[in-house]
């Protein structure tokens, strides 16, 4: 069996000899093509491989046809919007990702950026504190979970909204739950995002909801550029020049953001939420078991499609 990583963002050295010792160990051949430019070198290197790990790489049906020898995709991270699903199961190919591998990486930047907005991006200006402020977490999920701990660490008072967890498993972690998705737009001065990209959340961060928020609010965004919909936000901030967006995503109108709203708000050059050693050797050291363990014993857990 051949596995290739197949990163265009890589993982750190040592996460890569890690996943290699990992495949090698099991009898497995293993192959890496980072850094790639163009598709066409994708579709070369996957010719002949049965298994893929990989990051945010667009694995669409074209990859997959170029690919006939392919059983299994492994996402080193938690979203998978980037595999096209309904073409993997019809070639019977079985997509996972690795749930909470990457998380507290992805939360600790969330935290990050806040405090690099809160203090005028550290050009020396009078900012504000954290302490005391209302976040709401837009989705308690493994990464909303992280934000809410370090939040709390802050001394915020946080906040969280998620229709598919339990009311009682927010409160245990000592977050208030709300019960719409507008009472926490309505409540926090910062939001932070943590919901997938699908067709029911794209674009759904629209104007309806950022008209809601409080004064001198911040949009924190560690999700996906798709879940917000840019026309909107760029209209919000237009109107009131108290709202501020900072994000590890860059938005497709970033020259609109950058030209008319330079101080409220903040875009990592390259999405770098899981970019850290240890969410590298986690995610991509369970990707690598993910396979071996699919191969030898047939265990699908975690398993999307
Ligand atoms: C994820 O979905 O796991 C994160 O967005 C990280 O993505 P990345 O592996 O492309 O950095």
């Amino acid at each position: 069996m051949k596995v290739l990583v197949a990163t265009d963002k890589p993982f750190a050295k040592v996460a890569v000899d890690g996943i290699r010792e990992i495949i090698e160990s099991r009898g497995f051949e293993f192959a890496l093509l980072e850094k790639y430019t163009t598709v066409e070198e994708l579709y070369e290197a996957v010719k002949d491989v049965h298994a893929l790990i990989i990051r945010s790489d667009k694995v669409t049906a074209e990859v997959m046809d170029h690919a006939p020898e392919l059983k299994i995709v492994v996402r080193a991270g938690a979203g998978y919007d980037n595999v096209d699903l309904a073409a993997a199961s019809a070639k019977n190919i079985v997509v996972m990702n690795t749930p909470g591998q990457n998380s507290n990486a992805v939360a600790e930047l969330a935290l990050g950026m806040m405090v690099f907005l809160a203090r005028k991006k550290f050009n020396g200006a009078s900012g504000t504190e954290l302490r005391g402020k209302k976040l709401g977490i837009h989705a308690f999920g493994n990464v909303g979970r992280y934000v809410a701990e370090i939040a709390k660490g802050f001394g915020m008072e946080v906040y969280a909204f998620d229709p598919f967890v339990d009311t009682a498993d927010i409160e245990k972690a000592g977050v208030h739950a709300v019960n719409s998705v507008e009472s926490l737009y309505d409540t926090c001065q910062y939001i932070s995002l943590h919901i997938p990209a699908n067709e029911k959340t794209k674009k759904s961060i629209n104007f309806e909801l950022l008209k809601r928020l409080p004064k001198n609010a911040t949009i924190v965004n560690t999700a996906r550029k798709e879940v917000i919909h840019e026309e909107d936000l760029l209209k919000i901030m237009e109107e009131r020049a108290d709202i501020s967006y900072i994000s590890d995503i860059t938005p497709d109108a970033k020259d609109a953001f950058e030209t008319n709203f330079a101080d409220r708000i903040f875009f990592t050059p390259k999405k770098a939420g899981a970019q850290t050693a240890e969410a590298n050797i986690n995610a991509g050291l369970a990707a690598a078991r993910q396979i071996a363990d699919y191969f030898l014993t047939g265990n699908t857990t975690f398993k999307v499609n």
